[in-house]
């Protein structure tokens, strides 16, 4: 039976930590299925507009080979949703939300991966304002 992986991020300025986490994930199942944050969502949770927009963020992820299906993450309480209507087997995160989203393994296995070292859209964007 083929196996559904979902996972969330915002994809700003998009770098190799990025492509690892959803090569992992992709590694998990057979059809990986990635919710991009709204900007909208992005203000409200990291107070900043994301470099590029969604549309771009979006074409962005969907264009990878490894990423079967993307969808405009709207809302953070709507996970549960995502998930259910996706027909998702795993729910993959990163391990900077370790244990955060463990409520969800009554419809989902839960996996969190290590973060790859180094390297970030904040560090980025820190990195270039210092130029
Ligand atoms: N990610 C990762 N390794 C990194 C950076 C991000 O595995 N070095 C993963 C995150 O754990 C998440 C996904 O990539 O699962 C999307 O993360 P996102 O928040 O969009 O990227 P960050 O680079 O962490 O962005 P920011 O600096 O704005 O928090």
């Amino acid at each position: 039976m083929s196996r559904t992986v979902i996972t969330f991020g915002t994809f700003d300025v998009f770098h190799v930590g990025h492509l690892r986490v959803l090569e992992r994930a992709a590694a998990l199942g057979d059809r990986l299925v990635v919710g991009v944050s709204a900007d909208a969502l992005n203000e409200r949770k990291k107070g900043r507009v994301p470099v590029f927009s969604e549309r771009e963020r979006l074409r962005i992820v969907a264009a990878l080979r490894v990423v079967d299906e993307v969808f405009v993450e709207e809302s953070l309480e709507a996970k549960r949703d995502y998930i259910v209507t996706q027909g998702a087997d795993v729910l993959v995160m990163g391990d900077d939300w370790a244990g955060k989203f463990d409520e969800f393994a009554d419809v989902c296995q839960v996996v969190y991966l290590p973060r790859t070292p180094a390297i970030s859209t904040t560090a980025i964007i820190e990195h270039i304002a210092d130029l």
